[in-house]
């Protein structure tokens, strides 16, 4: 059998409403991302995912669904939506469609229904439970700060949502909700879309009587269910969010025989700078060792069994060169570049968020005025009321807070930074001015082309896309080294994860190496020390 397309692609993921403006109301839209597309087939890359373009009221951006078979009026029409499937296609490129099932939002005609009682053959469609003495069934806490459960006065029960309480949680128990999923997503696979992104899917198999949230007994069977119901039956990617994957879960969902997902988003070293056992607000400096210990587990660990994705940033993550690189002007590129090439020569399916490929950064805030992200602002004021000082938390969401990725995509140095003409629903970040499309494009050593040619050098590479992986060492723990090989041929990887010049050393000669990309043009010493932040990747025959 040949190998699935998926895993010879690179995906970009959009996220609409930050995208581009085409009726100058500030929101991005559908006709906004089909202006672009040329731009996104210059890039070389094969399939955009979409961050939820359905009918919602926004309570979450979107991942709060009324309307499963309509697009968000803000989005456009779904002739729009076709539009944009066939236009990607004209391209080669496919559209994958971000998939919310563990809940809906309480305006859609499911919940309203079950809230009419529980002889509303919708009411179960939902999780319901009685209180304890007034009290919540139990101590469920939803991932945005407070209670998992909200009373409802005129029934005298409870809902379950694991988000916010405009996210009632769906009941996968019940096989009347199964049925209309498995219509909805056969719907859009009709349709001729290239896959679904499926939101926070380890929580549907969810036990809230014992507490269980991630991963519960069910969760395989509801997924091979699913996938033979839907997916299953189309050439399409699916890839899952699944933050408590360790690499023996991730096979299960991905392993070619499970009949699952293709893959598995898995945040282990996103996980790496928080202090153990706290929240992602308690921040941890990076320490790029375990860094690479995590890298280098899942590819090895995953190697035959399953698949990996590859990424650094999405649309609930802080931009990457900001976090772990240095956003400063005079590292802002090479920085970029360096944690680039670190990714994009492993082995799995890498995914781009917007704005990554022109090294986009984070947007600091002084005030929780400035916020618009429903997670930040509830985790503010339930630590503001447990006694935090107001700095640290603001420090907190600088340095963490989703906005960070949510700030509109910049074009050129224009009004808005081309995204609007009219004042965009979140402000342009006040580097626009140089960090933009237009001068990354007309800069050949921009990190775009280091992107671009990265996408490049992996297509039509068996060594970059199913060579075996294995660490280097180099002496110096920030000096991150690996090779990929297979029988004919090898390459080797390394960089500087760090702003100071370091000294390393390997056990292999690779010096007549053949160059495939670096961050530096001449570096002579190259073979026993490297600039700050200095990575390059050479190739040779085995
Ligand atoms: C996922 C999404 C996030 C959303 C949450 C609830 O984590 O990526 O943006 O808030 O699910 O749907
Ligand atoms: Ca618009």
């Amino acid at each position: 059998m040949p190998n699935p397309w998926w895993q010879e692609a690179v995906i970009y993921q959009v996220y609409p409403r930050s995208f581009q403006d085409s009726n100058q109301d500030g929101i991005g839209d559908l006709q906004g991302i089909i202006q672009r597309l040329d731009y996104l087939a210059f890039l070389g890359i094969d399939a955009l995912w979409l961050s939820p373009v359905y009918r919602s009221p926004n309570d979450d951006n979107g991942y709060d669904i009324s309307d499963y078979e309509a697009i968000g009026p803000e989005y456009g029409t779904m002739a729009d939506m076709d539009q944009l499937i066939n236009e990607a296609k004209k391209r080669e490129i496919k559209i994958v469609m971000d998939l919310v099932v563990n809940h809906t939002s309480d305006e859609h005609p499911w919940f309203q229904a079950a809230l009419q009682g529980k002889d509303n053959p919708y009411h179960d469609f939902y999780v319901w439970r009685k209180g304890i003495n007034g009290q919540p069934p139990n101590e469920l806490q939803s991932n945005f700060s407070g209670s998992a459960w909200t009373y409802v006065p005129e029934l005298g029960k409870y809902y379950l949502h694991l988000h916010s309480k405009k996210q009632p949680d769906l009941n996968w128990e019940n096989p009347r909700m199964k049925q209309a999923i498995w219509d909805m997503m056969n719907f859009w696979l009709d349709k001729g879309i290239g896959g679904f992104r499926l939101d926070v899917i380890d929580l549907i198999g969810k036990e809230p009587d014992k507490g269980i949230t991630k991963n519960g007994p069910k969760l395989h069977q509801l997924l091979q269910k699913m996938n033979q119901q839907t997916f299953g039956n189309y050439d399409v990617v699916t890839v899952g969010e699944t933050w408590g994957a360790t690499p023996e879960i991730a096979e299960l969902y991905s392993g070619a025989d499970r009949n699952e997902l293709s893959m598995v988003f898995q945040f282990e070293p996103i996980n790496l700078d928080k202090q153990a056992g706290k929240r992602k607000w308690d921040l941890k400096p990076l320490n790029p060792q375990e860094l690479h210990e995590v890298f280098s587990k899942w590819q090895i660990e995953l190697d035959q069994k399953g698949w990996n994705s590859l990424f650094w940033n999405n649309h609930d993550l802080p931009r990457i060169i900001s976090r772990w690189g240095d956003d400063s002007p005079e590292f802002r590129t090479l920085s970029g570049k360096m944690l680039a090439i670190y990714l994009h020569f492993m082995k799995g399916t890498p995914y781009i968020y917007q704005g990554e490929e022109i090294g986009m950064i984070n947007y600091p805030i002084k005030d929780i005025q400035e916020v618009d992200d429903i997670e930040s602002i509830r985790m503010y004021n339930q630590r503001l009321a447990e006694g935090y000082p107001v700095e640290e938390l603001i420090a907190s969401i600088n340095a963490k807070g989703r906005d960070n990725a949510r700030h509109p995509m910049q074009w050129n140095q224009e009004k808005n930074a081309g995204f609007s003409e009219a004042e965009p629903w979140l402000p342009v970040h006040p580097a626009s001015a140089t960090i933009n499309v237009e001068a990354a494009l007309a800069d050949k050593e921009s990190l775009f082309y280091t992107y671009q040619k990265l996408i490049q050098q992996r297509k039509n590479s068996p060594l970059i896309i199913h060579g075996e992986y294995q660490v280097v060492e180099t002496n110096n723990p920030y000096v991150l080294a690996y090779q990929r090989f297979n029988k004919q041929e090898k390459l080797l990887v390394v960089v500087n994860f760090s702003k100071e010049e370091q000294d390393y050393s390997l056990a292999e000669d690779w010096s007549d190496g053949e160059p495939l990309i670096q961050n530096y043009s001449e570096q002579s010493e190259r073979w026993r020390k490297l600039a700050p932040y200095e990575a390059f990747a050479v190739k040779r025959n085995k």
